[in-house]
C-alpha cells in the first residue's frame, strides 16, 4: 500500500495542508520545531488511532484555532491510500465543542466518507514508525512494551484488538466488584458469584492473548535473531527476545515473579503452542490462587495486563547489562523485524516512518537502514540533514522541505 494524498486541518503546527505523495522514499528535510515529527505523527494516528507520545489526544488540536473559542473546533487528518482493493480514503476527526462553559473532545472516524467505529480504522493503513526515543523500548516501563505490542499486532490482526479491547472492559468489571466485595466483606455472596462469571470470561479473553502474543513473539524473536546476528554483527551477538507472561503469581508468595519464575512461564508458554485449554486451565488456576490477594488489593494481579517482554544479548538481559549502543542495535533489529512480520502477515509493505533515525545510528547501520528503504513501497523520512542519506539515495528519493507547518517541494541540490 502507499498514500497518495495527505490533507491536515488544524493538526499540531499545521493549520491547513495539502500533499501529494508518490511511492518509493520521501525525505522531509528541515530545522528543528518545524513540523517534521507532527506529519509522520499525523500518519500513525490515522494507522494506529494512537499517538506516540502519550500525551492526551486533544493536544493534537491546533493551539491557536483552539484559542479562538469557536463553539466548534475540527482538527482533521485525511489521507488517500492506494490498496489491493483500489483507492481508499480514510478521515479522522478530532472535534472540540464548547456549549455553555462546558469543552467536550471527542473523535469521529471515516472510511470513504462513511462513519465507522475507530476499531475499525486499524488495517486499512498500515505502518511501521521508527523514533529516536524508541530505545526507550528496551530500558522502560513494561507497559511501553506492552503497547508496542499492542499497535503493533493491533494493525494486523482484528481479532486480537477486539479481544484486547473485551479483555480491558472485563477487567475493569471484575476490578470494580473485587472493590466491592473487599468492602462489603464476605456478606455478599451473590456478588462472588458475578465474579466468578466475570472471571471466566476474562480467562476466556486472557487465553486468546497470552496466545497472539506468543505467536507473534516467536515470529518477532526469529526476525530479531536473524537481522541482529546476520546482519547487525556479523555473527557475533545473540539476541533473544523473550515474552513474559504473567501467568500466575511468584512461587514464594510475593505476586511479582523474579525473573527465573518469569521465565519458567515464558518456556512454558512457548511449549503449549496451540494448545488453548491448558493455558486457559492454568490462568484459571492462577486467578482463583490469586483472589484473597485480589480482593485486599481491589484490582487483578495476574493476566495479560502485566505482561512483559524483554532482549537478551549473549544470555544477559539488555535493560540492565547492554550498552547504549547495543540497546539501539537491538531496537533497530526489532523494528527491522517489524517491517518483516508485516509484510509477510499481510504480503504487502507496510509504509515506513523514520523520524530522525539516521543520526543515531553508526555507518554500517546507516547503510543496513537504507538498503532495508529499498524493499518497502514508501517510506516517509525526516531528518535535519540530508547529507547523512547516501548522494544515490539522495537522487532517487523524493526531497521536500518543512518550515513552520509548511512544506514545499526542495529545489535540485545541484
Ligand atoms: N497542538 C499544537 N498546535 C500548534 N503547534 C503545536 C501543537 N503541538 C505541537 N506544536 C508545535 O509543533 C512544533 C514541533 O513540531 P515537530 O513536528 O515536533 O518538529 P520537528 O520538525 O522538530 O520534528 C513545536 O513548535 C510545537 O510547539
Ligand atoms: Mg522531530
Amino acid at each position: 500500500m502507499h498514500i497518495t494524498h495527505l490533507s491536515l486541518t488544524n493538526f499540531r503546527n499545521y493549520g491547513r495542508l495539502e500533499l501529494n505523495l508518490s511511492p518509493g522514499p520521501t525525505l522531509l528535510v528541515g530545522d528543528n520545531a518545524q513540523g517534521k515529527t507532527n506529519l509522520l505523527e499525523a500518519v500513525y494516528y490515522m494507522a494506529t488511532t494512537r499517538s506516540p507520545h502519550v500525551a492526551s489526544d486533544d493536544q493534537l488540536i491546533n493551539w491557536e484555532a483552539d484559542r479562538l473559542e469557536q463553539p466548534v473546533i475540527v482538527g482533521r487528518i485525511v489521507i488517500q491510500v492506494q490498496t489491493g482493493d483500489g483507492l481508499k480514503q480514510l478521515e479522522m476527526r478530532l472535534i472540540r465543542e464548547r456549549r455553555n462553559g462546558q469543552a467536550t473532545f471527542r473523535r469521529e472516524a471515516l472510511v470513504n466518507r462513511r462513519k465507522v467505529r475507530l476499531m475499525d480504522l486499524l488495517g486499512e493503513l498500515r505502518v511501521v514508525l521508527f523514533l529516536p526515543e524508541d530505545v526507550g523500548l528496551v530500558t522502560g516501563s513494561p507497559a511501553e512494551r506492552r503497547r508496542y505490542i499492542d499497535i503493533t499486532l493491533c494493525q494486523v490482526n482484528r481479532t486480537y484488538c477486539r479481544t484486547l479491547s473485551t479483555y480491558n472492559k472485563l477487567l475493569e468489571q471484575r476490578n470494580a466488584l473485587l472493590r466491592q466485595l473487599a468492602e462489603q466483606g464476605t456478606s455478599a455472596e451473590n456478588g462472588h458469584d458475578v465474579l466468578s462469571v466475570y472471571s471466566e470470561q476474562l480467562i476466556d479473553a486472557a487465553t486468546t492473548i497470552f496466545m497472539h502474543r506468543t505467536r507473534f513473539m516467536r515470529d518477532m524473536a526469529r526476525g530479531v535473531q536473524r537481522v541482529h546476528y546476520e546482519k547487525l554483527t556479523g555473527g557475533r551477538e545473540t539476541l533473544r527476545l523473550r515474552y513474559l507472561p504473567r501467568l500466575q503469581h511468584g512461587q514464594s508468595g510475593s505476586t511479582r515473579p523474579d525473573d527465573s519464575e518469569m521465565m519458567q512461564f515464558a518456556n512454558w508458554m512457548e511449549a503449549q503452542g496451540n494448545d488453548r485449554n491448558t493455558i486457559t486451565d492454568r490462568f484459571r488456576q492462577a486467578l482463583t490462587h490469586a483472589v484473597a490477594h485480589d480482593l485486599l488489593r481491589g484490582s487483578t494481579s495476574v493476566g495479560p495486563h502485566r505482561d512483559d517482554w524483554q532482549f537478551w544479548v549473549n544470555g544477559r538481559n539488555l535493560s540492565s547489562y547492554g550498552s547504549r549502543g547495543q540497546q539501539r542495535s537491538a531496537v533497530l533489529a526489532l523494528k527491522l523485524a517489524e517491517i518483516d512480520y508485516v509484510t509477510t502477515t499481510t504480503n504487502d509493505t507496510p509504509i515506513l516512518l523514520l523520524d530522525d533515525v539516521m543520526a543515531e545510528l553508526d555507518g554500517d547501520r546507516r547503510s543496513l537502514l537504507v538498503d532495508y528503504l529499498a524493499s518497502i513501497r514508501q517510506s516517509l523520512i525526516t531528518t535535519t540533514d540530508h547529507a547523512l542519506f547516501p548522494e544515490s539515495f539522495q537522487r532517487q528519493a523524493k526531497q521536500l522541505t518543512v518550515r513552520s507547518g509548511r512544506i514545499e517541494e526542495l529545489s535540485d541540490p545541484e
